[in-house]
């Protein structure tokens, strides 16, 4: 079978894609497929149509990867790719969108607003964000990027009206929003889905606020627990809160869920990447590896999962 990797890309997750692609393009070749890698920054998309590809691996992450760009792309040839379609791989990129659908399917998420540069440089709407939702602190996000980058997270004692803008001004770009949400300070989790079924969950045990691009991929200083240390009721419980997320939003194949709990031991889901990380330092992998998937076995299984 022919199957091309599509890696690399344009967004800001372009290095970890990179990673992604090497591993999943190496897992391949040694399942015995026929490998091409293919990324769309630089090389000539004649490759894609003169290829006769069987399946596309998708491992971009963000803008023109995950968003649906792709997946449009990939409809147009007629090349069954990995992952949610056009409209789910579309909205999931997308924070607000995403939390505007799984609201309203009665699942949880931190309360927040979608804010743009010209909005923050109003004073009063900056001071009413902190009333609002800057109880505990405030979570500052790009809408619309990944693996933390553009994040900024203020705690109580961080807060205050200039750091607010700046940290809107970073999320945001020139163009695009940030999200500002309320800091739910609690457990980090993310649960991997495999065909739209939660694998065990896994905890992440990072200094507080400190999973951030670096400790995600370049340290070891972040520790993980899979499955995570929560009593059978609990992660039966988030497990179906991400399989009901993952739904809702009419993903297909795989992906991720990033979720956290509050003190009282709720959950709130942050977010869904549909084209989740394949790095070494990636968690889907590790929760496959909980279930007896080892890195290629996950990665012929995912492309398995390819559609149109
Ligand atoms: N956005 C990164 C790649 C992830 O979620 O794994
Ligand atoms: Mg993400």
């Amino acid at each position: 079978k022919r199957v091309v990797v599509f890696m690399g890309g344009i967004s800001a997750e372009r290095e970890v894609s990179l990673m992604s692609g090497q591993g999943v393009a190496a897992a391949l070749v040694e399942r015995g497929f026929d490998v091409t890698t293919f990324d769309p920054a630089t090389d000539a998309f004649e490759t894609l149509e003169d290829g006769k590809f069987d399946a596309a691996f998708i491992a971009l992450h963000g803008k023109l990867g995950e968003d649906g760009s792709v997946q449009g792309l990939l409809n147009c040839l007629g090349i069954p790719y990995t992952g949610p379609g056009v409209q789910a791989s579309a909205v999931a990129m997308d924070k607000e969108l995403t939390k505007l659908v799984w609201r309203a399917a009665g699942i949880p998420v931190p309360a927040g607003v979608r804010m743009t540069k010209r909005e923050a440089a109003d004073a009063a709407r900056i001071e009413r964000l902190i009333a609002d939702f800057g109880a505990e602190g405030l979570v500052v996000k790009p809408e619309r990027d990944g693996s933390s980058i553009g994040v900024t997270k203020l705690v109580k004692a961080a807060l205050s009206a200039e750091a607010l803008r700046e940290a809107i001004e970073l999320a945001a770009g020139e163009e695009g929003a940030a999200l500002v949400e309320e800091y739910v300070h609690g457990r980090e989790f993310t649960i991997a889905l495999l065909d739209g079924k939660a694998l065990p969950v896994i905890e992440i045990r990072a200094p507080e606020g400190a999973y951030d691009y670096q400790n995600k991929y370049f340290t070891n200083v972040t520790e993980y627990d899979c499955p995570a240390a929560l009593d059978a009721e609990k992660s039966a419980e988030l497990a179906a809160l991400s399989e009901r997320a993952f739904a809702a939003l009419g993903c297909r194949g795989w992906a991720r869920v990033d979720a956290l709990s509050r003190p009282d031991g709720s959950f709130v889901l942050l977010e869904i990447n549909t084209s989740p990380g394949m790095t070494p330092h990636s968690l889907v992998p590790m929760a496959a590896r909980a279930v007896g998937l080892d890195y290629p076995a996950l990665c012929e299984r995912v492309l398995s999962l390819a559609d149109l």
